[in-house]
């Protein structure tokens, strides 16, 4: 972002009738801010904004984001691009380099991650701690947040090279935690890694091979999964990546803020949503049941929501959302699916909700996670790991802002204020005067 002001707003406080030049800045693309840090020092006020619907709380290279017209960039590229042409270990050098490898960048950087994949053996009897009915992202949690106490040599933040070490290991370890944590809830003995397969068929073979036969990842399957990841694998300034800097800006090491990260994404409004979905369609049971179901959405007393509709961002189709349809045509075909009933209430909803006027004035648009879990539970997913699969993706997206935020020089701890609505200052009531 440059220094420079283009242009400014002028902030006037009624009752002082003292004034404050908001100097405008101008990022690459999309709408200019305004710079608020001189606020409360000239006028004594603060800004008020809940959920930061309204607030750049960084200066960021890595993902641009235009919610009205559907676009999605990384470092510059839209995201149809990239899920057509590119693969998630290229994204990941994208997201974390800032530009396309070249041919031997891509290798360099796919056999450096592919070498990091195994767990330390004693992180594997972290698992046993569990019980077999945890869910999987809280075994994610706990065992992220763990890798800190293994992996010591590479903990300091301020050495580039540490920071690099790191982002190899988070990138390459989440997919064997992942499908540990799976194979742990139904008894089956862990696969290890198998670092001449891609990452995706990698994931794939770790989650669904057992030791005892041989076991081959169905290309289509494979590519559908590198996919997915690709569509996961950054979304600028959301909730958990947002987490993920909050904790980094306080010198916390990389693991401990991934943990943090994965626990902010683990919420239904956020990646659970696809999870939420697949629950949403087995409650409407049948087409037959949708019209009702979409009057109880329309009923604010209802609580009740569309799932897999609607972003803070996007007020527009997200982009993600139509590969990801696309995806799931593709991957019922190869599973032989010709009839799939949940896909054909999920068309039926998006075709009801998309002319509902409900839907279009409030701007509500299908999500990533509309059609996501349709395809994962094609896939063979249970439901539970379908957030797992998320954090697998979004680690990269994760680790890349952080680093970001790490090696920018203006950085500084994150600290939000408040609108305090509490009593005001009153004297201790001892026991006895209590009513
Ligand atoms: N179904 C019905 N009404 C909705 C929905 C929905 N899915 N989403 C928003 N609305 C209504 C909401 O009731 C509100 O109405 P009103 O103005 O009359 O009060 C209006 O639209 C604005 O909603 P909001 O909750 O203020 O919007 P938000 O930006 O705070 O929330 C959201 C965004 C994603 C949390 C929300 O749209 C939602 O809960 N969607 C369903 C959950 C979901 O699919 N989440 C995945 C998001 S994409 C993946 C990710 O980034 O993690």
């Amino acid at each position: 972002m440059s220094n420079e002001a283009h242009g400014s707003v002028t902030m006037t406080l009624d009752e002082s009738n003292k004034s404050l030049s908001l100097p405008l800045r101008l990022g690459t693309i999309g709408p200019s801010v305004a710079d608020i840090s001189k606020i409360y020092g000239t006028l004594g006020v603060f800004t008020y904004d809940p959920g930061y619907g309204m607030t750049a709380s960084c200066e960021s290279k890595i993902t641009y984001i235009d919610g009205d017209a559907g676009i999605l960039l990384h470092r510059g590229y839209p995201i149809d691009q990239l899920a057509e042409h590119s693969s998630f270990l290229e994204v990941a050098y994208l997201l974390l380099n800032g530009e396309l490898p070249t041919a031997k960048e891509r290798h360099d950087f796919e056999y450096g991650v592919m070498r990091h994949t195994m767990l330390h053996e004693q992180l594997r009897r972290f698992f046993d701690g569990f019980r077999r009915d945890a869910h999987p992202m809280a075994v994610l949690c706990g065992v992220v947040g763990a890798l800190s106490a293994f992996y010591h040599d590479s903990l300091d933040i301020n050495d580039p090279e540490h920071r690099r070490i790191s982002a190899f290991r988070l990138i390459a370890k989440l997919p064997t935690i992942a499908a540990w944590a799976y194979k742990y809830t139904i008894g089956q003995p862990f696969m290890y890694p198998r670092n001449d397969l891609g990452y995706a068929e990698n994931f794939l073979y770790m989650m669904n091979a057992v030791p005892a036969e041989p076991y081959k990842v169905s290309p289509v399957l494979a590519r559908a999964m590198d996919r997915i990841f690709i569509l996961h694998a950054d979304h600028e300034q959301n909730a958990s990546t947002s987490t993920v800097r909050l904790a980094g800006s306080t010198g916390a090491n990389p693991f401990a803020c991934i943990a943090a990260g994965i626990a902010s994404l683990w919420g239904p409004a956020h990646g659970g949503a696809n999870e939420a979905v697949l629950k949403m369609l087995a409650d409407i049971g049948h087409k037959d049941n949708i019209p009702d179901f979409i009057e109880k959405v329309k009923d604010k007393d209802s609580h009740v929501r569309l799932m897999g509709f609607g972003h803070r961002v996007y007020k527009n189709y997200d982009p993600r959302a139509k590969i990801m349809e696309r995806t799931c045509h593709e991957v019922l075909a190869e599973l032989g699916i010709k009839d799939d009933p949940l896909l054909d209430m999920a068309m039926e909803l998006e075709r009801i909700a998309r002319h509902d006027e409900y839907f279009i004035s409030k701007k509500l648009y299908p999500n990533v996670d509309f059609y996501s879990g349709i395809i994962l539970k094609a896939m063979g997913f249970p439901t539970s790991m379908f957030t797992v699969l998320f954090a697998v993706a979004r680690t990269v997206g994760w680790i890349s802002q952080w680093k970001e935020m790490i090696e920018d020089p203006s950085q500084r701890i994150g600290r939000p204020r408040q609108v305090y609505t509490g009593s005001p200052q009153r004297d201790f009531t001892p026991l006895d005067a209590r009513s």
